[in-house]
């Protein structure tokens, strides 16, 4: 456990959690997510500072709603109240809490009535946030002043009188509220006097401290897929236990151009870990034979990497644990805020299942964060350039980019004509501002003519998207130049290709990949 400033972050199911954490983090502040119902005993073991409460999709005068020990208002450090935390936090001082008549929800005009409160420094007078409530605050201002309203919410920003607890309505850790860094920066160092004094470096020693208490004297298998997360993961646990670590890496014949030597040479050659490498092309491409639906693509190549990873995994008799790079936008994407089927996007995680089946045990130490933080600690570890800017790259691989049939010459097709794209993002020097650049090879013919010659091939798509994490995004505005230079080299280089679109769609509607 760190000696650091220490902040607690009390979780009520808000999506944003981890998005405040992250904030926090951002400030150079140690913080933990904690259940709600924590006892303040755990808190007082820290060289604790303030406290967070989180928002979260319950409304505070419902049975059961989660809430917690009010003894938190009574350690004598400043508490912070996020939307539903400012519900609870309000009601527990003495508050009133009811449905509001008009709902906020999205970008809404704030009014800062009291601009001389620590909370507020360096914060516009009037300025954007962002709501989303169906509850409101009635407090009486005997006991809290309102230090901000929005037309809808003469409460939108508190503070009590005597305690040290504010709360705002709003969410100061998204994007959309554009001070709410600030705003988050004030409560940690103007209220609650915090130092700055937690570097991502503290976390990388603290997840290798983690790993080896986890691990003990046993091994970790680590499947590698050439992305940044489990690279970034097999270099971190490759720190903790060095050649207790072995990677697999199965070559699906699914791979970008190059990739699997790139793989090889980076972690065996330069990081000298132990690798196996399968190659499993002929497998993979057999049991994709035919097959064009979406999902069962997905599924394929989901169990056909369970059963070689398992095969892989049998010989290595003293493995215990398996290494993941789950992502927290992973964690979210992947479970379905209502419960139901019905958010299921696309099937994600190929290793999805693998750890039971194995009887293995997880080894996630990358579960918290985002993937901009991921690429941090690969630079902390000393990770190349290379391998830490690379763009996320989906497990299925080229299969999720091929919609149709997939075949040795369609992938080959579609190899030549991503490496394109590839070199001239980075010919333009765009790579950096990109989240993902690639082809997509469409199963349309549409008809050509190329010297004389009537042509009758098929199309390329160009998927380029700037996105923070992958869960929304939008189609890059890159120079028109560049799509030409794109456009020009693949039809004229990629032979079975005449035409290349451009797909000018975000994410929602659409999603990043096309299967
Ligand atoms: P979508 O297409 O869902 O993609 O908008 C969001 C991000 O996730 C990546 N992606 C995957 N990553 N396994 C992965 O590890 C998968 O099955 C998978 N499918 C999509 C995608 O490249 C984008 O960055």
């Amino acid at each position: 456990m760190p000696d650091n400033d220490y902040v607690g972050i009390l979780d009520f199911g808000s999506q944003y959690t981890q998005l405040i954490a992250r904030r926090t983090r951002e400030a150079s502040v140690y913080c933990e997510i904690l259940p709600p119902d924590v006892s303040p005993d755990v808190l007082k073991k820290h060289r604790l500072k303030g406290v967070i409460l989180s928002g979260g999709p319950a409304s505070v005068y419902q049975r059961k709603a989660p809430t917690c020990d009010p003894k938190i208002f009574e350690l004598g450090v400043p508490v912070l109240g996020i939307c539903y935390g400012l519900q609870l936090g309000a009601k527990l001082l003495g508050a009133k809490v009811s449905a509001a008549a008009d709902r906020e929800y999205g970008r809404t005009d704030l009014s800062i009535k009291n601009s001389t409160d620590k909370l507020f420094r360096g914060v516009p007078n009037d300025t954007q946030v962002w709501m989303s409530h169906g509850d409101k605050v009635e407090a009486s201002s005997k006991e809290f002043e309102a230090l901000a309203s929005s037309k809808n919410c003469p409460w939108a920003a508190v503070r009590h009188k005597k305690r040290a607890f504010y709360g705002v309505q709003f969410h100061p850790e998204v994007q959309h509220t554009p001070y709410g860094t600030q705003i988050i920066r004030n409560f940690l160092y103007a209220i609650c006097g915090c130092r700055g004094d937690w570097e991502m470096k503290s976390y990388v020693d603290n997840a290798i401290a983690e790993i080896r208490r986890t691990a003990g004297k046993d091994h970790i298998l680590c499947a590698l897929s050439g992305g940044v997360d489990s690279g970034v993961v097999a270099a971190l646990v490759h720190k903790a236990v060095s050649s207790r670590l072995t990677c697999v890496f199965v070559d699906n014949g699914l791979l970008r151009k190059g990739e699997a030597k790139k793989v090889r040479d980076f972690f065996e050659k330069r990081m000298h870990v132990n690798l196996v490498v399968v190659d499993a092309a002929n497998k993979f491409l057999n049991k994709l034979k035919g097959v064009t639906d979406p999902e069962k693509k997905r599924t394929i190549i989901g169990h056909t990497f369970i059963d070689i990873f398992k095969a892989a995994a049998r010989p290595l008799k003293q493995v215990k644990f398996l290494a993941q790079g789950t992502l927290y936008p992973d964690v979210i994407e992947s479970r379905s805020a209502s419960g139901g089927p019905s958010a299921k996007i696309k099937t994600h995680h190929n290793v999805g299942g693998l750890p039971e089946q194995l009887g293995f045990k997880l080894i996630e130490p990358l579960k918290t964060l985002f993937k901009d933080e991921a690429r941090r600690i690969g630079r902390e570890l000393g990770l190349p350039e290379e391998l830490v800017k690379r763009q996320p790259f989906p497990g299925p691989g080229l299969a999720v980019r091929c919609p149709g049939l997939i075949t040795p010459e369609r992938l080959e097709i579609l190899r030549e004509a991503d490496e394109i794209v590839t070199q001239e993002i980075e010919k333009a020097k765009l790579q950096d501002k990109i989240w993902q650049y690639f082809a997509v090879l469409l199963p349309v013919k549409s008809v050509g003519v190329m010297g004389d010659e009537r042509t009758y091939n098929e199309v390329i798509s160009v998927r380029i998207v700037e996105s923070l994490d992958g869960m929304t995004a939008d189609w890059a505005r890159i120079p028109y130049d560049v799509l030409g230079s794109i456009s020009s080299r693949i039809v004229n280089e990629v032979k079975g290709v005449n035409r290349v679109v451009y797909d000018i769609s975000s994410k929602p509607p659409s999603t990043i990949e096309w299967e």
